[in-house]
C-alpha cells in the first residue's frame, strides 16, 4: 500500500491508502474522495477523472500517453500537470503522491 494524498480544489487534504497496481482514480473512488467522478470506469474516455499531479511528483507519474492527451482536451482548465488519474497506475515510487482535483462543473 502507499498513501496517497488528494486535495480538493478548496486546498483541503485528504490522505488515502491506495493499493499496487490500481490505478489513482480507483483509489479516490474506493475512498468516495469528491471531485472525481470517472464516468467511463477508467477506459480513458471521459475525462471525468481529470486530476493535477503535483509538479514535485510529475516526475515520478511520467506523461501522458497519446490516447490520454487526446481525452484531456475534452477537460476544463486543462494545465501541463494535468492527468487523467485513471491511466495513473500506483506504483511503490508513488508513496506520498500528491495531486489536486479540479474545480466541480455546474
Ligand atoms: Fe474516464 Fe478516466 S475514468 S477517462
Amino acid at each position: 500500500m502507499v498513501q496517497i494524498t488528494y486535495v480538493d480544489a478548496a486546498g483541503t487534504p485528504r490522505s488515502v491508502q491506495g493499493e499496487i497496481g490500481s490505478t489513482v482514480m480507483e483509489t479516490a473512488i474506493r475512498n468516495n474522495v469528491p471531485g472525481i467522478d470517472a464516468e467511463c470506469g477508467g477506459a480513458c474516455a471521459c475525462a471525468t477523472c481529470h486530476v493535477y499531479v503535483d509538479p514535485e511528483w510529475e516526475a515520478a507519474v511520467g506523461p501522458a500517453e497519446p490516447m490520454e492527451q487526446d481525452m484531456l482536451d475534452f477537460a476544463s482548465d486543462v494545465r501541463p500537470n494535468s492527468r487523467l488519474s485513471c491511466q495513473i497506475r500506483v506504483k511503490p515510487e508513488l508513496d506520498g503522491l500528491k495531486v489536486t482535483t479540479p474545480r466541480q462543473q455546474g
